[in-house]
């Protein structure tokens, strides 16, 4: 072992695989990461933490660096205080000050106008080329776009300019945070700037859902399992749901979130990708464009939203007072940067149908909000029905139909119900569930793992340019429908800590269904 250690280190190659719980996950090549919006909440909270627990499970190469790029004027060495004070907060647990020595190590900063050209120039020359050298990164650079959307352009348009597309020596890969764009037209000019530069196989589109284990798990389940394909289809499900509900109310980012709301926020990107993930034919092969090919097929073939019956099938709300967690909170327009008369949606529950053979007539509902009573995210499938009521002289009522539950968060699982004979009784059924729990502890979280896959140049969790533009395709004109008639006097319309407008129980109660409770 001594001795493979001594060779490798003589001819600079490095380990490429690291046997984690019993899979072999690879290393990525020798790498620089250039987080544009390196002071901002995005690479405080969510990237330099994630890097920081890559580091500590060895995923990540020996020969590494990253390189933050801000507007706020600071040295490396406060920068490198700032991102150790926001590990400490966000992974109290897993942060310990040996690791920390050396990751910090491998962290600079560089004071950055995003909006002036030379700026670019400066970067490469004075900076990056320089620390190439030092870490022996072979040119593999990863430019992170963790800024405001609004600044998207102008530095993918600086990058490219700058001759930082081009891969002469190592991989040019260029990540883009959700939102991509605001509507159909904003997403198209974004990729077409992009393009102007970069290659599709240069583009990493983020969706961090993909990346959530469950969600991953469910092509394993899907396509590694001959029980359930068979019965995954109009034949055998009466239909799906799927909730992505939330505690948290619009925290400090209201003035993002008022452009946004709840449809661009959470289910043009995640949320279309979930029931993309359900409703997919199986791919040839699990390889990123067989896989991202399936999945957009199952947006082309989602029933476009009548505009002039919409309520039939999307119900909006917004959050009001009162209690999450036995704790008063104020309603979604006295949070702070919220305009008085605000009618920007933070609940919605949708009614859709995918229109191919497998799905004809299966309802897929969808619903998603913020300060509602607890943290949810689930995808289920439920079953119809036995055919005929067997038992009907022993029971009152029908019995329950199986419903196959996939839990991405807070717990992860799946877990499926089916009805058992109560012991001891001649004729009394119990419904039981079969509980399959993820242990803790094991694995990495959804943003390490898109970090980890972007290095490595797969692309099988980000979203393609047709996926993003179709989804705005077919919610645009509902946005835009929903902005021109949506009533100051219609909200609030529900009560935090609660399951939403009542409007939304009654969207598919109507169909003779209900909600899952939250
Ligand atoms: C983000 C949205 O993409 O996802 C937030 O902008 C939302 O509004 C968040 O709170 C939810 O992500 P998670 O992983 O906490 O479920």
């Amino acid at each position: 072992m001594g001795k493979l250690k001594e060779i490798v280190e003589q001819i600079g190659v490095e380990p490429t695989f690291r046997s984690i719980g019993g899979c072999e996950i690879k290393i990525p090549s020798p790498y620089c990461l250039v987080i544009f919006g390196a002071y901002g909440d995005l690479a405080r909270k969510k990237l330099v933490p994630s890097l920081y627990r890559l580091h500590k499970g060895k995923l990540l190469p020996e020969k590494f660096f990253i390189l933050g790029a801000g507007r706020k004027e600071m040295n490396n060495g406060q920068f490198i205080e700032l991102m150790r004070g926001a590990v400490k907060s966000e992974l109290p647990e897993d942060f310990d000050d040996s690791s920390w020595l050396e990751f910090g190590t491998k962290l600079y900063y560089l004071s950055f106008d995003f909006d002036v050209p030379e700026s670019y120039i400066k970067l490469l020359k004075e900076k990056l080329i320089p620390l190439e050298k030092k870490h022996r990164t072979r040119e593999n650079r990863m430019f992170y776009l963790a800024t405001p959307p609004t600044v998207f352009k102008t530095v993918i348009h600086n990058l490219g300019l700058s001759g930082f597309a081009r891969e002469e020596k190592g991989h040019a890969h260029i990540v883009i945070e959700k939102p991509f764009g605001h509507d159909l037209d904003s997403a198209r000019r974004l990729n077409l700037v992009l393009k102007k530069y970069f290659n599709e196989s240069q583009i990493f589109r983020i969706d961090h859902y993909i990346a959530k284990e469950t969600v991953q798990n469910m092509l394993m389940f899907r396509f590694a399992n001959s029980l359930f394909e068979p019965l995954w289809n109009s034949r055998y499900i009466d239909h799906v749901q799927i909730t992505v509900s939330e505690t948290l109310g619009v925290e400090d980012r209201a003035s993002y979130y008022e452009e946004a709301g709840v449809i661009k926020d959470m289910f043009q990107s995640h949320i279309f990708q979930l029931l993309a993930m359900t409703a997919m034919e199986p791919p040839v092969a699990f390889e990123a464009d067989r896989v991202r090919d399936e999945k957009i097929k199952v947006l082309y073939s989602i029933r476009p939203f009548p505009l002039d019956s919409l309520n039939e099938y999307i119900v909006i709300g917004q959050y009001g007072k009162g209690k999450i967690n036995g704790n008063q909170v104020v309603g979604y327009r006295e949070e702070p940067k919220v305009a008085t008369k605000s009618t920007t949606p933070t609940f919605a529950a949708m009614k859709i149908f995918v229109d191919n053979w497998r799905w004809h007539g299966v309802p897929f509902y969808l619903r998603s909000g913020k300060r509602l009573s607890s943290r949810r995210t689930s995808i289920s499938i439920h079953f119809k029905p036995v055919p005929y009521m067997m038992f009907s002289q022993f029971m009152e009522g029908a019995i329950e139909p199986n419903v196959l539950v996939f839990k991405i968060q807070p717990e992860e699982g799946i877990s499926l119900t089916f009805q058992t004979k109560k012991p001891g009784s001649v004729v009394c059924l119990n419904g039981a569930a079969m509980d399959f729990s993820y242990q803790k502890g094991v694995f990495f979280d959804a943003y390490e793992w898109v970090l980890l896959d972007c290095m490595l140049g797969d692309e099988i969790l980000f979203w393609k340019e047709e996926g993003v533009e179709q989804s705005w395709a077919l919610l645009t004109p509902v946005i835009e429908r929903l902005e021109a008639t949506t009533e100051v006097e219609k909200f609030p319309n529900y009560e935090a800590g609660s399951a939403g407008p009542e409007e939304a129980a009654l969207l598919i109660e109507k169909d003779g269904r209900s909600w899952r409770p939250l």
